[in-house]
């Protein structure tokens, strides 16, 4: 299928590793300018290289933590006038019990998952309205509709961000620009696996990820059957950045493997 955004620039906010590194391959693929993010530089500039020789097309890697203003301005000025932005972060991790979630881990919380990805947003929305056309897709989690006690500092920021997005989507979809978000589930990733101690220490296992992954099976029903990898939710973050989801707006997509029913 021809994605039809061949030549338009695109921005992977959190490009490096995982879900957003396999989003940004495969808008690669299809031939846009990349811009790719991340804050640890020695894995992005890896990331850039290999993506670039892979699909011959230009990758530009910009350090900045899209949870701080600096870190945003550098991506603002490396890359002003995107076609399309898609955005991902890690969270704090798991927080123990909900008592020890003291109001400092919130605010880091909130930063992250919720302001930094709004403030892309905002500083965008006016130069794709602009254009004429545009898309955003943030791949935020399941656990924004599916509240989890040990994901407080995950899905409580990532709820707001997607009722932000359900209101603004509506507001600025007659100027072109789209935004919608994608919801995983478990997802063998890097940042899964840097994970694994935390949660092989709460239930007291070995860390290695075999183990961990057939726990976390064994005790969550996934009706699919199996943990997905970073390419199993990439296809669907380049079709919602391409014309071809021109009417899809304002949308929460649960990619989970159906590991949770709901009607909505
Ligand atoms: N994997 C799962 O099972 C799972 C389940 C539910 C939800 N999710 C959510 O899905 C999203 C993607 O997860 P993943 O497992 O693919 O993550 P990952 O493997 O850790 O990759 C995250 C990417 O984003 C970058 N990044 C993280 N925080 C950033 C920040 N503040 N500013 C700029 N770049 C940042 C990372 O590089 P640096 O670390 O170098 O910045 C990396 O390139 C996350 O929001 C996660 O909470 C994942």
């Amino acid at each position: 299928m021809d994605l039809q955004i061949k030549g338009k620039k695109a921005i992977m906010a959190g490009g490096s590793a995982g879900m957003g590194r396999a989003t940004a391959e495969r808008l690669a693929e299809a031939g846009v300018e990349l811009f790719i993010t991340a804050r640890r530089e020695e894995r992005l500039l890896v990331a850039a290289t290999e993506i670039s020789e892979k699909y011959t097309t230009s990758v530009t890697p910009i350090v900045a933590d899209s949870s701080t203003e600096a870190g945003r301005r550098a991506l603002f000025e490396a890359c002003p006038d995107p076609d399309i932005l898609a955005i991902t972060i890690k969270p704090p991790p798991p927080n123990g019990s909900f008592l020890d979630v003291a109001p400092d881990m919130w605010r880091e919380s909130i930063d992250t998952a919720l302001i930094g990805p709004i403030e892309i947003m905002r500083n965008y929305i006016p130069v794709m309205i602009e254009k004429g056309w545009g898309r955003i897709v943030n791949i935020a989690t399941f656990s924004a509709k599916n509240p989890m006690i040990w994901r407080l500092m995950s899905g409580p920021a990532r709820s707001a961000l997607i009722n932000y997005t359900a209101s603004v989507s509506r507001e600025i979809a007659q100027h072109g620009v789209n935004i919608n978000n994608l919801l995983p589930g478990m997802f063998s990733t890097e940042g899964a696996a840097e994970l694994l101690p935390i949660y092989a220490a709460a239930f007291d296992l070995p860390e290695d990820e075999e183990t961990c992954m057939n726990h976390f099976l064994t005790n969550n029903r996934i009706p699919a059957g199996f943990v997905a990898e970073a390419d199993d939710l990439a296809p669907m973050a380049a079709l919602l950045c391409s014309p071809l989801s021109r009417f899809i707006v304002g949308q929460n997509i649960v990619i989970d493997g159906g590991q949770h029913a709901s009607l909505f």
